[in-house]
């Protein structure tokens, strides 16, 4: 086993099992969906944090946190541990760290490459969003949310990013990790970085780390 660094986290090459960097693709390794917190002590822990220590999160701590996040929790019908208005999906999990930018792709549970290069000083407004080890930014693709006028397709995106972002912080709570969501953002200029479309809208990020003076 050989740990390199990828993704701004500590990733183990796990030779046959599917890493298929070639194709930009990082496979993960499969969440750990047992343990944790008890739902009613992460509730009474969940807090926002703006101090964050510095060193990256390990491969299954980022499998967990995305998992958490928006990953499929049904497999017979792809469908996840956030809900979403009609069952759109239409909210897809940026992840910037120090080496690149990637989109999370739920189904096959896999960072697909966006950009290369440090894209953390664009995601946010606030001096920590530059060095914390994971700013995660939630685009809803505007395309998939079929059927909606404009102020619909408004609301259920920034509703649906919450429920995302809520999974965040409760599985931080639970995990001993530190996270704040953020709007302040320069949405044009990540945008660009990210290689967004027209119809993908920036709703939210979220800055996750360990906790400062931790170690
Ligand atoms: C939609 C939304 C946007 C927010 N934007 C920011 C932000 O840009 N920067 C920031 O530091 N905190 C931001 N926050 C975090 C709030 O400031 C924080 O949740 C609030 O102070 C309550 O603190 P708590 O989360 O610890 O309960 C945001 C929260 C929400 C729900």
């Amino acid at each position: 086993m050989e740990w390199w660094r990828i993704a701004g986290v500590a990733m183990m090459s796990t030779m046959g099992t599917g890493l298929a960097q070639d194709t930009g693709e990082i496979r993960l390794p499969p969440p750990e969906t047992a343990g944790g917190m008890s739902l009613m002590q992460a509730l009474q822990a969940r807090h926002s944090t703006r101090e964050f220590a510095g060193r990256a999160l390990p491969p299954q701590e980022l499998s967990n946190l995305l998992w958490a996040a928006n990953g499929v929790n049904r497999p017979q019908s792809g469908q996840r541990t956030a809900p979403t208005a009609h069952d759109w999906r239409e909210i897809d999990v940026y992840v910037t760290t120090a080496d690149g930018a990637y989109r999370y792709d739920p189904p096959s549970h896999a960072l697909i490459k966006v950009a290369d290069g440090d894209l953390r000083p664009l995601a946010g407004v606030q001096d920590f969003v530059a060095t914390v080890p994971v700013n995660l930014v939630y685009v809803a693709d505007l395309e998939r949310m079929s059927g909606a006028g404009a102020e619909d397709k408004a609301f259920y995106s920034a509703t649906d990013a919450g429920f995302i972002a809520q999974n965040v912080y409760l599985y931080c709570a639970s995990a001993g990790l530190a996270a704040v969501v953020r709007g302040l953002i320069d949405r044009d200029a990540l945008g660009a970085a990210l290689g967004l479309k027209k119809h993908q809208r920036i709703i939210l990020a979220q800055s996750v780390g360990y906790p400062a003076g931790t170690r």
